[in-house]
């Protein structure tokens, strides 16, 4: 390798090495005489823009990774109604995952059931469902180092949402979602995916009395929908799970500035970024939209703000507040005619099918919940 490196210097006049950091400088494997000018700036991003497109393998390694964490979100739902703690949850989506090949995840999964779900990263995983309504469980494995990431919301009893305070907040999480993945394709700019989702949580709230104000215009400009939707829309799936820094992934759009202060501090992970480049096929993406009831975040920040709490209903707001969290997150392939959504979990009233008909099963012989491959 010194060998080819030299070789290159000597053919190439500017002397040009690229490298991520200082302390991959070559003076120790190369002949010293020779000086390479060291270029720290440009790797980085080049790494970057490659890793955002992903070529027909790394995409038939996504889906595998997607499969089966779609077949392990599966049986937790068929299974769901005979768990008693988030640990057990979390044990047999592990369970499922080994059985099919996967020895890893792409993150640490998340199980939280009741207000644990209002937690964007909660990795207790260890209370009990006893008297819990929901259970919000963000999931993915991981296959020769590529990522899936899943999310589900889901009731713990057979009979269907818990209330219909729960039932409202589901569908508006699932419609937004439903919208926000359908503008997907080349062309399109995914922040305005994530405006219409903003919109779409902002005008919800209003309709069901959460927030107050003239309306969703005042709402929108307040900010206060970040009070329950305080996460972007969504980020780029490969090698990471958040797979690059989104600073780097620039087009050279005039219009696209840096995040200052006064942006809002969701639109942080590309593509969710002003200066994110607009979608392409061959990018696999995030759609993840939430809504959340944080005790801490809506008590103890939103409404000591007077700038804030003149948005929010208190007393409406607390009949909301048993429903914890509500996210629902799929894996979209971005394609030439628009996208594919990769993700074969079951949601909506597919979902709620699977955890009736799991209530039912005794999950003796005939069911096969565990038992099927993934090629
Ligand atoms: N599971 C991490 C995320 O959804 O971004
Ligand atoms: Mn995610
Ligand atoms: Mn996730």
């Amino acid at each position: 390798m010194p060998d080819e490196i030299e070789h290159w210097l000597r053919l190439n006049p500017q002397k040009e090495v690229y490298v991520l950091r200082e302390d991959q400088s070559l003076k120790d494997i190369i002949n010293p005489t020779i000086q390479p000018n060291y270029d720290m700036h440009s790797l980085l991003p080049a790494l970057n823009a490659s890793r955002v497109l992903k070529d027909h393998d790394e995409i038939a390694v996504i889906r595998k990774a997607i499969n089966v964490s779609s077949i392990a979100h599966r049986t937790i739902l068929h299974h769901i109604t005979s768990l008693k703690t988030e640990a057990e949850v979390h044990a047999l989506y592990l369970d499922v995952c080994i059985a099919h090949g996967t020895q890893l995840q792409a993150y640490p999964p998340i199980v939280g059931s009741g207000s644990n779900a209002s937690f964007l990263h909660y990795f207790d995983n260890n209370d009990s469902l006893k008297g819990k309504g929901l259970l919000c469980m963000d999931a993915g494995a991981e296959w020769e180092c590529y990522t899936s990431d899943i999310t589900r919301t889901f009731p713990l009893t057979a009979d269907g949402w818990p209330s219909k305070e729960a039932a409202e907040i589901y569908a508006l999480v699932e419609e937004t979602q439903e919208r926000c993945i359908a503008m997907l394709g080349p062309g399109v700019r995914y922040l305005d995916a994530f405006f219409l989702a903003d919109r779409m949580v902002a005008e919800g709230l209003l309709r069901l009395g959460i927030f107050r104000g003239e309306d969703v215009e005042e709402v929108l400009k307040s900010g206060v929908t970040r009070a329950m939707f305080p996460h972007g829309l969504g980020h780029h799936m490969g090698l990471d799970v958040h797979d690059v820094r989104s600073i780097s992934v620039f087009q050279g759009n005039p219009q696209a500035r840096r995040l200052d202060d006064k942006d809002d501090f969701r639109m942080q992970h590309a593509p969710c970024t002003k200066e994110a480049v607009l979608l392409e096929p061959g990018m696999v993406l995030t759609v993840e939209p939430g809504i959340y009831f944080n005790e801490f975040a809506l008590k103890k920040l939103y409404l000591k703000d007077p700038h804030f709490a003149k948005y929010i209903d208190e007393k409406v707001l607390e009949r909301y507040m048993h429903v914890g969290g509500v996210r629902i997150e799929d894996d979209i392939l971005i394609t030439k005619d628009g996208y594919e959504n990769l993700t074969l979990a079951p949601k909506g009233k597919e979902m709620l099918d699977v955890i009736r008909d799991g209530a039912k099963c005794t999950h003796g012989e005939g069911c096969s919940f565990r038992a099927n491959g993934v090629d």
